[in-house]
């Protein structure tokens, strides 16, 4: 069975095209207004037929990946299988592409792209909200990447409803390879509710970015970078950080980076 060709989904990358926080909630979490975006370019999970659950985590962001046993993909098959009583186990291949803690929601696309995988090998036994359910579970931003395409989301992250059709713009993400956890942004945002997300949302902006470049200085020096590069439109960071993003109808051209930083063109799906 092992010499069948693997089931295949693509995991794409998530940015925060504006994301307001409004207010800390009394578990820790905080209240948030975002429009989630998703690339072209993301990770690649297969799957085999296997005795067990496994993972092998390859390609360029392999050594970034933490203890497999924890990763978001073997988690999400053993939820998946004790909601669904799906029998069937899977030797999975992660194909890491997206830098992790790094505000692309990497763990959470694995994750919700192991929940598509598994709910089409199993006949789709589960329906899109039912899927969300159990992503919201797993993450924040796991229900929207189990729709991967432009979302407003609210609550924590996973209160969603559908975004506008943004696809084929063009985007360029910059990381400077600082990893930044989400928790510590979050935690050093000032507590000031500066206002909605209304359907403008090139007029908003991410509420973390301040707190972010408090922990990161280098944050300030890509998005300075960004809007230096021609072409770029909107320049915002995505998510908690420290991937910043220019986005644009047109494409977008840059000078060479600052030596270690990530740099990776690409569109809205
Ligand atoms: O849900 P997830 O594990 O992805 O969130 C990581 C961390 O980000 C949480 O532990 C929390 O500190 C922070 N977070 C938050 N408010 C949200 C989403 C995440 O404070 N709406």
């Amino acid at each position: 069975m092992s010499d069948a060709a693997p089931a295949v989904e693509h995991a794409p990358a998530k940015i925060n095209l504006a994301l307001h926080v409004r207010a800390r909630m009394p578990d820790g979490y905080h209240a948030l207004e975002t429009l989630f975006a998703f690339t072209d370019f993301g990770d690649r999970l297969e799957a085999r037929d296997a005795e067990d659950w496994s993972l092998a985590v390859v390609g360029p962001m392999a050594a970034d990946t933490g203890p497999l046993d924890d990763n978001l993909v073997l988690r999400a098959a053993r939820v998946f299988a004790s909601a669904t009583g799906y029998p069937a186990r899977h030797a999975f291949r992660l194909e890491k592409h997206i830098p992790t803690a790094a505000g692309l929601g990497g763990g959470s696309a694995d994750a919700a792209a192991t929940l598509r995988l598994l709910n089409r090998l199993a006949g789709h036994p589960l329906d899109m909200a039912a899927l969300e359910a159990i992503g919201a579970g797993l993450g924040a931003d796991v229900p929207a990447c189990v729709r991967s395409v432009t979302s407003w989301g609210q609550g924590r992250g996973e209160e969603l409803r559908p975004g506008p059709d943004l696809s084929g713009m063009a985007v360029l993400l910059v990381n400077p390879r600082v990893a930044v956890p989400t928790g510590p942004v979050f935690r050093a945002w000032d507590g000031i509710d500066r206002g909605p997300l209304r359907q403008d949302w090139q007029a908003g902006r991410n509420d973390l970015e301040a707190p972010a470049i408090s922990l990161q200085p280098v944050i300030a020096d890509v998005l300075g970078w960004l809007r230096a590069c021609p072409g770029a439109g909107l320049v915002r960071m995505s998510g908690s950080g420290a991937t910043c993003f220019a986005l644009s109808a047109k494409a977008i051209t840059h000078p060479d980076a600052p030596p270690g930083w990530w740099v990776m063109p690409s569109r809205l799906r």
